[in-house]
């Protein structure tokens, strides 16, 4: 009887192990912690309690910040460790929080303990101790009660940031803290502030003050129509101006705001394209001497300008990492520029993506002798990955993985992490950027997936990072709206174990959100999220299921969805066209297809679904075509459809023919409209009966 005692509770305990976040889910904590342990019984802070820390005064400053996110006791200082009704903050370590906590994920650990003997929580840094206090905030209750519990809990990777566009729209420094602050809830460590760009400087510069006299404003804040009417600048007192920049002493106040936090500001100074507002101010550095995208490489004076620039943008950043951009540089005109073919000439370069290289290996080497380093967009691996570079993969997660066979990478690809896309159904929602990334596929991202678990570069893979452009977010609502509750996932890719169980997740994210928005955040809601496709959750039967198909025009690779059994295999798209379910054709026939049905049959319907989303330039077929034939080679056609080029922005929508016809193969064919583009279509289905 003992002994069966002894083996059910070990039992319990293995459950208990095994399942130990179940009651954490309940909790709503986003990045879901490593292991939780309840045990019956409650903790409760009130006006009697006491907080005993060994941290010094200034450090336990943003500590009682947080603290008063869990309560409003006053919790007044002991200096005694011992007794009951306790909030103990031990940091364990000594570790220097700037130069060694963002680069060592076991530093940015905690330990939370809930008892009979009050709370304690462990850390090494003063950043896990904060990343504990955000645990502690989830499961404090309103009364001030806390479930006894034992929580472990350790981030997966080092880096997990957000990058926000400055140069298309600029926001305020206090809307730049509150997303510090919400950085720290969800226990992330970066904010990457993309400051220069085509749309606007941004930084207040003292060797080259005319970047903010002449180049950090513009003639209207809608970017789209800006782009469309000439991209100018103008001076900050021109009757409509829109932008601005960040005086040194704002940058160096967010910058401190966020150290405190734990959290590390990375500048991005974009080199070498995207410089149309530099070339505007100094025509000199473009190749031609007149405004344009790309700085010259041939030119000294390009080298000495990002040097004088950095040198200021270092003493305003500690961050040993700063971010060089490398994205998107066109080098149209380094082909026919005589100072950069004397470069190439002069230093054996072959391309002008080794002439690109050459000018990020010599900033990079710049950076490291200040004792810096260069982060670049993954671009900067084309011509030769500069040494010591990481790289920032945004180009696919495929892209991430072969730059961290010999780099450090931060996996942010843009189908996943792009906060700028649209979050809910593209025809439900007002703006967004080309794609669609609702918060299933950003979870469902794996920076590290298991074919690469066991692979050498897995131990490359740094961390993660959502990046919210901003050519169509102009308002902090709306930057709020677009960011959350997508860098949840994010924040949870980069903290926790690899995500599993989406509907949990998605519980927890509705928590949050109702908190978010309580505490003054306005992120998406996502109970308003159409949720899947109806027509994508269950399986079609038709009689082409399975049929060999043969393309007589290819899809595009890119979105091949399953490959050649995509439009047969009565599973349809969903909303996102880049979901598996869809095939996307470019080439020049578009959709053309031959499907065998291995006999002769009765065919009385044929049919299929076709996406039109006008951003990314995927259009309704403006013709359809069907024909049928016994032998694969004589082919009668059965129907041919014509449909009117439809401006609306977003839909999926059916082609139909039904009557009587006969035969083995059915051939379907679609004709482009007018303006080109893409035609997606999910599934072909053939069928004996209407
Ligand atoms: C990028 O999105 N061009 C990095
Ligand atoms: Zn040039």
């Amino acid at each position: 009887m003992k002994q069966f005692k002894l083996s059910t509770s070990l039992f319990l305990l293995g459950i208990l192990l095994l399942f130990p976040t179940i009651s954490a889910v309940a909790q709503g904590i986003i990045p879901k912690p490593h292991t939780v342990v309840y045990r019956d019984g409650q903790f409760k802070i009130d006006n009697e309690t006491r907080l005993y820390s060994n941290l010094s005064r200034k450090n336990l400053k943003t500590i009682r910040y947080w603290l008063g996110e869990v309560t409003s006791a006053p919790l007044k200082k002991t200096r005694t460790r011992n007794g009951n009704q306790i909030i103990r903050l031990i940091q364990t370590g000594k570790p220097n929080e700037m130069n060694t906590v963002p680069f060592n994920r076991y530093l940015q650990g905690y330990t939370l303990d809930v008892s009979e003997r009050g709370i304690e929580i462990l850390s090494p840094s003063k950043a896990g101790l904060q990343y504990g206090l955000q645990t502690l905030r989830n499961l404090t209750a309103a009364d001030g009660t806390v479930r006894y519990v034992h929580i472990e809990d350790t981030p997966r990777f080092a880096y997990r940031g957000m990058m926000l566009d400055c140069s298309r729209h600029i926001w305020t420094t206090d809307f730049i803290k509150k997303q510090i602050d919400m950085l720290v809830r969800l226990k992330m460590n970066r904010l990457h502030l993309h400051l220069t760009d085509e749309a606007g400087w941004r930084i207040e510069t003292k060797h080259y003050p005319e970047l903010t006299e002449k180049a950090a404003y513009r003639t209207t804040s809608n970017w789209e129509q800006w782009r469309a009417t000439g991209m100018n600048y103008c001076t900050k007192d021109t009757p409509g101006a829109y932008g601005g920049y960040y005086t040194k002493q704002e940058l160096r106040d967010i910058v401190r705001y966020a150290a405190e936090r734990g959290v590390t500001v990375i500048p991005e100074l974009e080199i070498p394209g995207h410089n149309n507002e530099v070339t505007s101010t100094y025509p000199q550095l473009s190749c031609t001497g007149e405004r344009a995208s790309d700085l010259c490489i041939g030119n000294e004076k390009s080298f000495e300008f990002i040097e004088g620039v950095l040198k200021e943008i270092m003493d305003i950043f500690p961050s040993e990492y700063i971010h060089l951009g490398g994205d998107e540089a066109s080098g149209k005109n380094w082909l026919t520029c005589e100072r950069c073919q004397k470069r190439m000439n002069d230093e054996h370069l072959q391309s002008k993506e080794q002439l690109q290289a050459y000018m990020m290996k010599r900033v990079n080497a710049f950076l490291n002798r200040h004792g810096r380093k260069m982060i670049g967009w993954d671009e900067i691996t084309t011509g030769g990955t500069p040494d010591g570079a990481a790289v920032m993969a945004w180009r696919g997660a495929d892209m991430g993985f072969k730059a961290a066979k010999d780099s450090k990478v931060i996996m942010s690809p843009t189908e996943c992490y792009y906060l700028d896309y649209f979050q809910c159904n593209p025809a439900t929602d007002e703006r967004g950027q080309l794609g669609y990334t609702p918060l299933k596929s950003a979870y469902k991202f794996d920076p590290i997936p298991i074919d690469y678990q066991n692979k050498p570069e897995a131990k490359n893979i740094w961390g993660v990072q959502g990046n919210l452009w901003t050519e169509r977010v102009d308002t902090e609502e709306r930057a709020e709206y677009m960011i959350y509750p997508r860098l949840f996932a994010v924040a949870e890719a980069g903290w926790s174990s690899p995500a599993q169980d989406y509907n949990d997740f998605k519980t927890r994210a509705l928590g949050l959100i109702a908190r978010m928005k309580r505490d003054g955040y306005a992120p998406y809601d996502l109970q308003n999220e159409l949720g899947d496709r109806n027509e994508s959750t269950s399986a079609v039967v038709h009689d082409a299921i399975g049929k060999p198909v043969t393309y007589l025009s290819p899809c595009s690779p890119r979105y091949a969805g399953t490959g050649n059994g995509t439009l047969v295999d009565g599973k349809m798209g969903d909303w996102s066209f880049k979901d598996n379910g869809w095939q996307g054709f470019i080439q020049a026939g578009r959709l053309s297809i031959v499907i065998d049905l291995q006999k002769e049959m009765d065919i009385n319907n044929v049919s299929a679904d076709f996406l039109q989303f006008r951003g990314p330039e995927i259009f309704f077929p403006a013709e359809v075509t069907v024909a049928v034939s016994t032998d694969g080679q004589n082919f009668e056609e059965i129907d041919k459809q014509t449909f009117k080029d439809d401006s609306t922005r977003y839909f999926v929508r059916p082609y139909t023919w039904q009557g009587k016809a006969k035969g083995r193969y059915v051939k379907v064919t679609t004709r482009a409209p007018k303006q080109g583009g893409f035609i997606f279509c999910d599934e072909v289905m053939v069928n004996r009966r209407g």
